[in-house]
């Protein structure tokens, strides 16, 4: 159902967040507009932490590239989760937010020098190294700084998920982590274990996003612990850290069923403990880094309806005030998102239309064939479950300025990002003297 967390309609027959109504929201505020639920989002959060906690010894930490900004960092850290950034703009955020460094997982298949500096001199807590490179790098670096640093070596099982080919990550042919079944992922061991200035903890995988198989996880937990039994057995070293990553899906479209969190933290921790007890190992610590099924399901986005252009017989266009710039992920990735009017939410549908974006590409299209009542300009179309990889992959194409971001709770909604003005866009732009 896309009513999730505190969304509901009220009497008026609008859509209300967190107790305030959306079209009050965008009266204040403006279109288009993310909101986000804080409870909502906060309850995903302890639901995830509860369903794995129960099961054993665990970590939530929260994928920031998910949705990172300062606010949502500081939610993450009251909750208790830890953090996954993956690049020094995500970690200066979370430092900034005065998240609890050593709460902090760094990844990335690329770091630079001076994103791996900035994380070892904030003494952050993991780095999820990628390849040989990093690690020499890393040990390098470590060694200049006189500093230790606890890592996990990224492996890639050889796992195929069932989703979207571009999502996907654990299969062999992929440009992240150390390769398993050939090997790679042994040597990298060997060497992590070798140098003097990285301390291995134990080892990290993401099989891919949006999975709903829970079979996927399970199976990749079991390979994961069949390697950490072979690294005991070849060089003596028992890995204490066993980090799945994320991928939880979610509902975004009638029929699609994604299963509990208890089942994912089920496919998870009782593996791993059953591959404990067979193999004669220690149970590790199980981290989990879910994005999408915390920040998702919170976030609706609120459009301002503009013009209808009707192809005769064949299609209605219902064209909006944003589109792939502030949500990329239909053009990107096909993918489907639900909505409704949210002024008139009460009302029946009666006509299918197209939701447009304002880009100025055909490819810029929200949501195809979408059952709404009559609508006309003036009319807020709420696209729901967008919390999640939308604000943190638009861009300014068109040159359209992003949207500001509010957080609704009990009545209250607080702005967490300003919305882009005109001068935000020439900020950084420069004109060569001889062109004046
Ligand atoms: N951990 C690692 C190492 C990851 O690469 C990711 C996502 C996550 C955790 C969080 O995964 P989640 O729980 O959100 O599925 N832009 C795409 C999704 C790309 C996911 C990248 N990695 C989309 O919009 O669907």
């Amino acid at each position: 159902m896309y009513l999730n967390g505190t969304m509901r309609i009220n009497s008026q027959g609008h859509l209300e967040i967190g107790n305030v109504d959306t079209v009050d929201l965008v009266k204040d505020f403006g279109t288009p507009l993310w909101v986000i639920d804080e409870q909502g989002f906060r309850q995903n959060c302890r639901d995830i932490k509860q369903a794995f906690s129960r099961l054993g010894e665990s970590m939530v930490i929260y994928a920031s590239k998910t949705l990172c900004t300062t606010a949502i960092c500081k939610i993450v850290a009251q909750e208790g989760l830890g953090l996954d950034v993956v690049s020094g703009g995500e970690l200066y955020t979370a430092i900034k937010a005065g998240f609890p460094v050593e709460k902090i997982y760094f990844h990335g298949n690329n770091k630079s020098r001076e994103e791996i500096k900035m994380a070892v001199e904030a003494g952050i807590g993991r780095i999820v190294v990628d390849n040989f490179y990093e690690l020499k790098l890393l040990d390098k670096i470590c060694k200049e700084l006189g500093k230790e640093q606890d890592v996990l070596l990224r492996i890639t099982p050889g796992v195929e998920a069932h989703t979207h080919e571009y999502i996907k990550t654990g299969q062999i042919d992929s440009k992240f982590g150390f390769t398993l079944p050939d090997g790679q992922a042994m040597e990298g061991v060997k060497e992590a274990i070798s140098l003097d200035n990285v301390r291995l903890v134990g080892l990290h995988c993401h099989i891919g996003s949006q999975i709903f198989a829970m079979q996927s996880f399970q199976h990749a937990t079991s390979i994961m612990m069949d390697f950490i039994a072979e690294v005991k057995k070849t060089s003596g070293y028992e890995l204490m850290e066993l980090d799945m990553g994320g991928g939880f899906g979610i509902y975004y479209y009638h029929g699609d069923e994604p299963p509990d969190v208890e089942d994912w933290a089920e496919a998870v921790m009782l593996t791993v403990e059953s591959k404990a007890k067979e193999l004669g190992l220690t149970t590790p610590r199980v981290i989990v880094e879910p994005g999408r099924s915390i920040a998702g399901s919170a976030g609706v986005t609120l459009y301002m309806a503009g013009s209808v252009k009707e192809v005769k017989g064949i299609r209605k266009y219902l064209a909006v005030d944003g589109g792939m710039g502030d949500n990329p992920r239909p053009a990107l990735y096909g993918s489907k998102y639900t909505a409704i009017v949210a002024n008139r939410a009460n009302e029946a549908a009666v006509e299918t239309v197209s939701i447009a974006g304002k880009c100025c590409e055909s490819g810029d299209m929200l949501i195809w064939d979408c059952d709404l009542p009559s609508v006309t300009a003036g009319d807020i179309i709420a696209v729901f479950a967008t919390g999640a990889y939308n604000y943190t992959m638009s861009s300014n194409y068109n040159r359209l300025p992003r949207p500001a971001m509010v957080l609704v709770n009990n009545g209250s909604a607080d702005l967490i990002l300003k919305r882009e003005s005109y001068e935000d866009l020439i900020r950084n732009d420069l004109i060569p003297g001889r062109l004046l």
